[in-house]
């Protein structure tokens, strides 16, 4: 495995069982790499496999056929416990629709993580750093209602990077934004690239994103194009 790829793929098929048919190929054979300290956007259509693509390389979901590499090591085969404890301390996720927990405040929110990830040194000054970062320190002690969705969405991605995993996983991020909170999240995600030191992966079908990251991978109908 070439050391500056952070994952690396061989040939991933994922077949869904489809009833009185054929099984459905969501993915048809990709090979792909993500460069380590990169963002890199994949893009596709609607359909065309990326949300499973990602659940793949975050080890949320195992494919059919074919390897996934992370950090050098091939996780598909490894027990579940295993598995979970990586995504815990070592990826982050922010997904399409926020899911801040209603009851906790935005410092809370991010709290709550860095917990999960058995995080016990510092966390006070951590989580206002992540704050920090994504522009909301000022915003602390809101509520999640009290927030519009690009700030909850901003509050996700503090959460999603607080206990700096290697690889932030984005799907689809921008989806429920306005164009203009799209952007600052894309932005967003360029200066954790360069302050944090992070790899991020983000999907989207906005193509006006295409080129937000420096790597970028295509794929329709469950196939590489780009
Ligand atoms: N559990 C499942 N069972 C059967 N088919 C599935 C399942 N999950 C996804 N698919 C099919 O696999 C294909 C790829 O789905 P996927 O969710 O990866 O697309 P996507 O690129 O993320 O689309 P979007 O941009 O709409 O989120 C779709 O045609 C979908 O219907
Ligand atoms: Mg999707």
């Amino acid at each position: 495995m070439n050391q500056n790829h952070i994952i690396e793929i061989e040939n991933i098929v994922k077949a869904f069982p489809v009833e009185g048919s054929e099984p459905f190929l969501a993915l048809k054979g990709v090979s792909a790499y993500i460069p380590r300290g990169e963002f890199t956007v994949l893009k596709g259509r609607s359909g065309s496999g990326k949300t499973t693509l990602i659940n793949m390389l975050g080890a949320l979901d195992k494919p059919s056929e074919g390897k996934v590499f992370f950090d050098g090591q091939e996780i598909t085969s490894l027990p579940e416990s295993a598995r979970e404890k990586m995504r815990r301390t070592k990826m982050g996720f922010v997904f399409q629709s926020v899911s801040l927990i209603p009851m906790l405040n935005a410092y809370e929110n991010v709290e709550f993580a860095l917990r999960l990830a058995g995080v016990k040194d510092n966390r006070t000054e951590r989580v206002k750093e992540c704050l920090r970062l994504v522009g909301l320190e000022k915003r602390m002690n809101h509520m999640p209602q009290e927030l519009s969705g690009g700030e909850q969405q901003r509050v996700a991605i503090a959460r999603a990077i607080v206990h700096k995993p290697r690889i932030l996983f984005a799907d689809e991020p921008t989806a429920e934004l306005d164009s203009h909170s799209a952007k600052v999240v894309a932005g967003l995600f360029r200066d954790l690239v360069e302050k944090e030191g992070i790899t991020i992966l983000m999907t989207t079908h906005d193509s006006s994103l295409m080129n937000a990251g420096s790597h970028l991978i295509e794929l329709a109908d469950g196939e590489v194009v780009k």
